[in-house]
Formats: structure tokens, C-alpha cells, sequence
């Protein structure tokens, strides 16, 4: 018994010295990247090559019964194609490949980890698209306000009419091509670059679209792509690069008095030659504490223009004339040297004569359209939903929290409140609130209010404005 068991154990140890053995051999990387580009390349020659081509030149989408896979290792992530091959993501031509409706949707053939690993060897080894660039688009310095513009391209250039987004946690578009979900998962932002930059390179004949979209507008878009489906991507924060750490105040007022002033005023009073014709007035940044506003907001609203926050285009985008990023700190740091704002007396100089946080308060706002301005508010009163509101209101509505200009206490105080005119809202004043519906408050703060300093908060989904309108009931004395 004993014998037999130490013979056991001793031949069982020689197994396990043999299997280490081997396992070391196969892990050496060169080794193991070889043999298995070798297995890959039997793998795609037996199991793949019947559907997708992976060489030659591209053809017509109505010739082929699959994605062309010639450019595969340039284009998709490893991560996402081991997910594929191994059957755990969903397909991604949700009306089949085919849209002459010649082929069913089916599903995909899988493969084993190990069999799709080799593959994914295969395709990073020999499937290189040398058009394709390394760093053609740097992401490591893609923001979410570029993310934001290119979600404004992708709509507005027709591109959601044939690929489906997620907004809202909904399902938007037409179903005709690949949907992205989840193509900042999938697809290598180097390669959707590429792409965009002249679909028909890879795909002749084939339904796709050729939009018309400048340098930059590419890299929107193609960062857009990019990024869906990953949570945590981490979006750049200019506002925290090294050019804010030395900012250059003189530049920041030459930068004022040979741009700004042209309608902001010599001396921030919103007096400038330009201002007599526009609606809505330049801000009067006298008026404004600028220490108190939030970096972001201001970066952005001087770097992109009141236009890509949701306010007038009046305000121009200064990135491309003052010097990009370090021009804009610089006048950020020469606004707040300058400017401390002192709301309740400056109040007085506004260019309305009334100050902010009277009752009744005058009011020209414009009327919502009747299907609007009769909608009921479709969510149920409740603590939950007052709480939210009251969050989004003080802290995280995007792009600037309705704090910083209806005040604390909805009083129409806040730190920017007495450089607009007119003058926020005062939703303490319950007898200017009972008129407004609301359906009309609804309206108003998706669309912003044209000529006045009320931004679209147009990026909102309809649930938290809701909210909002439910909170902002509750401030009416
Ligand atoms: C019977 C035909 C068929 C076979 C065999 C087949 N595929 Fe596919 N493959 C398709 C179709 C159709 C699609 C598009 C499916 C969809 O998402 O709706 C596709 C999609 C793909 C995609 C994603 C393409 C893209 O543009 O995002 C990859 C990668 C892929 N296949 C790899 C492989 C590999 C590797 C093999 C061999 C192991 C293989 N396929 C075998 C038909 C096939
Ligand atoms: C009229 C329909 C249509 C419109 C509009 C459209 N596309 Fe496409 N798109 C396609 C088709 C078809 C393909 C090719 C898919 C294939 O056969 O591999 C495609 C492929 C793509 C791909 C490659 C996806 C992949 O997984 O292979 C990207 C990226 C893309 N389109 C971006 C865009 C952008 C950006 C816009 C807007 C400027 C746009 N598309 C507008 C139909 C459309
Ligand atoms: C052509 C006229 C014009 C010029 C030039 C101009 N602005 Fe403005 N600016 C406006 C208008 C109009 C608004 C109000 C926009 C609104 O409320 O929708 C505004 C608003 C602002 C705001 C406040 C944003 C807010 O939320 O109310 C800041 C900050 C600002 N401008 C900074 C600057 C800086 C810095 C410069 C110079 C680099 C500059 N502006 C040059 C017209 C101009
Ligand atoms: C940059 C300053 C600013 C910010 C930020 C701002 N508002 Fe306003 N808001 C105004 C101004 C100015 C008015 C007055 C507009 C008018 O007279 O038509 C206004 C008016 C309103 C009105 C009154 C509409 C009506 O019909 O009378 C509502 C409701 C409103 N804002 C809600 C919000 C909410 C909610 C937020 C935050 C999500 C917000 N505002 C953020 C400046 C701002």
C-alpha cells in the first residue's frame, strides 16, 4: 500500500514536471505568438474564408456575404474580437449583413478561447492596414466637449439615420449598418479615422455615406465612435493642463482689449462698439465674481463660444484666434485678476436699470407652443424627485449648474446673475412663478430662451429636467 502509493505520487510528480515544462516552452511570447498565428492562419483558412475575404481588393457589399477582414488587425480591438469569436457579444447588423434582404439574420460561428486567441494572433500579425496610422487621432487629449460635438455631427450629418447610438439608454437609429453600442469596445480609433476619412476606400458600392464634415469634424465624430460603450473612458480636462499652471496675465489683457472689448466693453461693462445690435447683450463681466465660476465652464464657453454650451453664437469661439489653450488661460487669469463682481450693488449699473431678484418681476419671455405649454409634468411628485432636482440644480447640471445664475435660493442671485440681462429668473417670486406653466419651463430649459442669457440645456434628458421643474416649485414663497 505504502509503496504503491509513494510509486503513485512519484510518477504523478514526473507528469506535472513534464506539463511545467511544456507550459514554460509555450509561454515564451515569441514562441507562443508564432505557433499561434500558425494555428490562426489554418483556423481562418478552414473555418472563415468560405464568408470573409482576407485578401485582394474590396467589393461591391452586394458580392460578398460578410465584413471584409483584409484590414482586421488594424481594426479591431483584441479584447472585443476574443468576445466575439467566443459568442458573448450580440451581433452587429441587427436586419443581417445583407441589407437586400438575401440573407436572415443568424448567428455567428464561435470558436474556442484558445482557437480565438490564435486567430487574433493571426490577424495582428498579417492582417496591417499600412493606410491606416498610428496616432492618427490622439485620444489621450479628447474631451468631452469634443465628445459632445461629434454626437452633433453624428445626428446632423445623417450618420444615426443607418447606425444605431445609445442615448438615454435607449436604442436610436436606423438599424441598417453597424450599430456602435459599443464600437469604442470594438473598433481601434486609428482605424475609424481612416475610415471616415473616405468610407468608399473600404467599402465601394456599399450603401455607406460620404459626409461633409471639416478636419475637425472628423476628429469629433471619429472620437464620438471611439468612445461609445466605454464607461470609464477618461475624457481629457484641458482646464488642468500645465498652460493653466502659468498663466500670462499681460497676454490675458492685450488678448481683452484687442478681442474682447470689441463687445464685453474696455472695461467689462458690456458696452462695447458691437453690443447696441446684439440679443442677447454681451455679459457684463464687472459684474461677474469670475473666481467663483467653474473652470470648465468658462474654458469651455471661451475656447468653443457660446454656441457649444448651449448659449448664442453672438459669443465666438476664440480657440483658433488667441492662441488655443494657452491663450484662453490667459485670459481666464486676466478675468479673474480683474473682475471680482459684487452682484448686489453692481446690480444697479446693469444696463436694465432693475437688479436681479425683484417681485413681481418684469418678464418677456417668449411662449411655449401649445403642445408644450399645456404638457403636465409626467412624473409623480415625490421626495426622490425633488432630491434629484435639487442636485442637478446645485451641482451637476452640464454644462453649468442653474446655481450659478439663479442663486442659491432661486432668488436669480447667483454669481453670474446680475452680468445678464435680462436678469434670471427669480423663482423665490411666487407671483411671477404661478403664470408659468409647467409645460413652458419644460420648454424653455431645453431650448434656452433666444436673446437672453437662459442656455439650452438641449443634452438633458427629459426625466431630470422633470425633476428640476419639480424642485424649482418648491422655491416659490
Ligand atoms: C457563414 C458565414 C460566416 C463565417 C463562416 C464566418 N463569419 Fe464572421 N461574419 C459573418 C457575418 C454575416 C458577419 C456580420 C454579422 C453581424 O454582426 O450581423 C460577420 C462578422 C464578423 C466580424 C465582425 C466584422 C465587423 O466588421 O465588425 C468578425 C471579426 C468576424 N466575423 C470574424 C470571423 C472569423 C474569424 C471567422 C472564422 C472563425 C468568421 N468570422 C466566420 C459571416 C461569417
Ligand atoms: C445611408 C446609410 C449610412 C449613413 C447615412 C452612414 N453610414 Fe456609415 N456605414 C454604412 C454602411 C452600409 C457601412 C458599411 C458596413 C460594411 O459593409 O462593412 C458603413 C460603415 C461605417 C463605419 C465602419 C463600421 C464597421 O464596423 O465596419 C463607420 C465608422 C461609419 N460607417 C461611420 C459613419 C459616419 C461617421 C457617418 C455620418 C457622417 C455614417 N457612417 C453615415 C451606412 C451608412
Ligand atoms: C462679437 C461680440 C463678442 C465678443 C468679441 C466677445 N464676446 Fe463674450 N459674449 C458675447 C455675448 C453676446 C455673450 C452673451 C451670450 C449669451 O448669453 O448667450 C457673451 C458672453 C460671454 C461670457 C459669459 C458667458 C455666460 O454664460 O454668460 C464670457 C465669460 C465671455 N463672453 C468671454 C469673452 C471673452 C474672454 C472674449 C474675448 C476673448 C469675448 N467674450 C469676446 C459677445 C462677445
Ligand atoms: C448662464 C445663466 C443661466 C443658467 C446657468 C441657467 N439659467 Fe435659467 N434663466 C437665465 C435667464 C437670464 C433667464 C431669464 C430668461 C428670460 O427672461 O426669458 C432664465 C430663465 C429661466 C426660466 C424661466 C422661463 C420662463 O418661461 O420664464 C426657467 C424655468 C429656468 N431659467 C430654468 C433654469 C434651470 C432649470 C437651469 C439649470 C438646469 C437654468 N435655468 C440655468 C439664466 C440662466
Amino acid at each position: 500500500m505504502n509503496q504503491l502509493g509513494r510509486t503513485f505520487s512519484t510518477s504523478s510528480l514526473f507528469v506535472y514536471a513534464v506539463i511545467a515544462g511544456v507550459v514554460v516552452l509555450f509561454f515564451v511570447p515569441g514562441v507562443s505568438r508564432a505557433s499561434g498565428e500558425q494555428e490562426g492562419k489554418k483556423l481562418v483558412e478552414n473555418l472563415c474564408s468560405t464568408c470573409h475575404k482576407f485578401h485582394g481588393e474590396s467589393d461591391s457589399r452586394f458580392n460578398i456575404k460578410a465584413p471584409d477582414l483584409m484590414w482586421g488587425g488594424s481594426k479591431f480591438q483584441r479584447p472585443w474580437l476574443l468576445d466575439w469569436l467566443t459568442g458573448k457579444v450580440p451581433m452587429l447588423y441587427q436586419k443581417s449583413y445583407r441589407w437586400d434582404l438575401s440573407q436572415e439574420p443568424e448567428t455567428h460561428i464561435t470558436v474556442s478561447q484558445k482557437e480565438a486567441e490564435a486567430i487574433a494572433d493571426y490577424f495582428e500579425k498579417n492582417l496591417q492596414d499600412s493606410r491606416v496610422k498610428h496616432n492618427a487621432i490622439d485620444m489621450s487629449t479628447f474631451s468631452q466637449q469634443e465628445a459632445k460635438f461629434g454626437e452633433e455631427i453624428f445626428t446632423q450629418h445623417s450618420c444615426i439615420g443607418c447606425h444605431q447610438i445609445m442615448v438615454d439608454g435607449k436604442k436610436v437609429g436606423g438599424p441598417q449598418s453597424a450599430s456602435f453600442f459599443d464600437s469604442g469596445r470594438r473598433l481601434k480609433a486609428d482605424w475609424i479615422y481612416r475610415f471616415n476619412s473616405n468610407p468608399p476606400d473600404f467599402v465601394p458600392h456599399s450603401g455607406e455615406f460620404v459626409g461633409d464634415v471639416s478636419e475637425l469634424g472628423l476628429r469629433y465624430v471619429t472620437g464620438f465612435i471611439a468612445t461609445r460603450g466605454v464607461e470609464d473612458f477618461p475624457y481629457y480636462e484641458p482646464w488642468k493642463s500645465v498652460e493653466f499652471d502659468h498663466p500670462n496675465v499681460e497676454n490675458g489683457a492685450r488678448i481683452y482689449k484687442e478681442y474682447c472689448a470689441q463687445c464685453h466693453g474696455a472695461e467689462g461693462k458690456g458696452d462695447g462698439p458691437a453690443a447696441s445690435g446684439l440679443e442677447p447683450k454681451p455679459a457684463v463681466h464687472a459684474n461677474i465674481p469670475f473666481e467663483k465660476i467653474p473652470l470648465d465652464y468658462l474654458y469651455n464657453v471661451i475656447y468653443y463660444g457660446g454656441k457649444g454650451v448651449g448659449k448664442s453664437p453672438l459669443m465666438p469661439y476664440w480657440g483658433l484666434t488667441i492662441g488655443g489653450k494657452q491663450g484662453v488661460a490667459d485670459v481666464i487669469a486676466y478675468l479673474k485678476a480683474t473682475f471680482k463682481g459684487e452682484p448686489e450693488s453692481a446690480s444697479t449699473a446693469s444696463p436694465s436699470g432693475t437688479s436681479s431678484g425683484v417681485c413681481p418681476q418684469p418678464r418677456n419671455t417668449k411662449q411655449a407652443p401649445g403642445k408644450f405649454r399645456h404638457m403636465p409634468n409626467p412624473l409623480p411628485t415625490s421626495q426622490e424627485n425633488i432630491k434629484a432636482g435639487e442636485k442637478l440644480y446645485h451641482e451637476t447640471a452640464q454644462p453649468l449648474a442653474c446655481i450659478q445664475c439663479h442663486g442659491e435660493k432661486g432668488d436669480g442671485k447667483g454669481p453670474m446673475g446680475a452680468a445678464l440681462n435680462p436678469h434670471p429668473r427669480n423663482f423665490t417670486c411666487g407671483e411671477t412663478m404661478k403664470d408659468i406653466s409647467d409645460g413652458q419651463m419644460f420648454w424653455i430649459i431645453k431650448n434656452g430662451s433666444s436673446g437672453t442669457g437662459m442656455m439650452a440645456f438641449a443634452g438633458m434628458p427629459d426625466n431630470q429636467i422633470w425633476q428640476l421643474i419639480q424642485y424649482i416649485r418648491t422655491l416659490a414663497q
